[in-house]
């Protein structure tokens, strides 16, 4: 496994591999990695010749008072992970190489009809920061597929849509949210959860689960959904920012029964997001 800090150095080494015909796919993390972001990649691995996972803690997706200073770094064993896997290269670039500007005053990406709702209206500017520092990523690998995880739901597609309006050769695949045994989707900052909060965890997917399962049964009243699964993940300690049933490709209200149900919620000092989809009847 190659592992490459400087852009030209990348660009280079991309070069040779594109002369050899191999088909190049991205796997854009903040590290801190786990049996999410190894499926990520082992999709990519089956869709592509060569597979590059860049490693940045990107600074302008944090909101003012998140925990960018404190967001886990563990490059060591991101990198014996990812040579187990065989990946071809790990791209870690510094602020310099990813802002060569002043990051205060960068040019920006906005996608504005996922940017101010849901996790957008919670953390304003996180997804105009996710758009940015993709889109550099996009430009500096200049992959032919990139992947990304369902588990950011909102974010898959904040990234569709760039690919799309900025016209971008990219394909870009959503990858299934990989879970704890009991149902929590596996994220870095579940290490915010003391042992009872961890145990209580599982409570939103299930609460997801439920509100899917009535849906398939046919209920229809989604407002009345909605508001029973606030008050119960009230009821059972979290803090629940949103909790909404939605269209799947644009999470507007649902048109048909293509909807996702998408929820975020506080439990202590981590913030929970998760999805699940639920598929027209058959
Ligand atoms: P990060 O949180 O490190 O996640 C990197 C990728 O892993 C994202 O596409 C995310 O959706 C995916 N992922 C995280 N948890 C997952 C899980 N339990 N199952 C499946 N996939 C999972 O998302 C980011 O970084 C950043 O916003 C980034 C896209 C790298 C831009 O800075």
């Amino acid at each position: 496994m190659e592992r490459i800090e400087k852009i030209n150095v990348l660009r280079e080494k991309l070069s040779l591999v594109r002369k050899a015909d191999k088909k190049i796919a991205l796997v854009p993390t903040m590290g801190n990695l786990h049996e999410g972001h190894l499926s990520l990649v082992k999709l990519a691995q089956s869709l592509a010749d060569y597979v590059v996972v860049s490693i940045f803690v990107n600074p302008t997706q944090f909101v003012a008072g998140e925990d960018f200073e404190n967001y886990p770094r563990t490059l060591e064993a991101d990198l014996e992970y990812l040579k187990h896997l065989n990946v071809d290269l790990v791209f870690i670039p510094d602020m310099a190489e990813v802002y060569p500007g002043d990051v205060q005053i960068t040019t920006e990406v906005v996608v504005p009809e996922l940017d101010s709702i849901y996790c957008g209206e919670y953390r304003p500017g996180h997804f105009k920061g996710v758009a940015t520092v993709v889109c550099k990523l996009f430009n500096i690998v200049q992959p032919e597929i990139a992947v990304f995880g369902e588990k950011d739901y909102q974010q898959l597609l904040v990234i569709r849509s760039l690919v799309k309006n900025l016209n971008l050769p990219i394909d870009i695949y959503g990858a299934a949210t990989m879970r704890e045994t009991d149902g929590l989707a596996m994220s870095s900052r579940n290490m915010y959860l003391n042992e009872t909060e961890r145990q209580k965890a599982p409570v939103l997917y299930k609460a997801l689960m439920a509100v899917a399962k009535s849906i398939k049964r046919g209920e229809s009243n989604y407002q009345n959904l909605e508001k029973n699964a606030i008050s119960s993940l009230k009821n059972a300690g979290f803090k629940p920012e949103y909790f909404s049933i939605c269209d799947s490709k644009t999470l507007k209200p649902p048109i048909n029964q293509d909807v996702v149900i998408v929820a975020a919620a506080w439990l202590g000092k981590a913030r929970l997001i998760d999805n699940v989809a639920v598929q027209s009847y058959d």
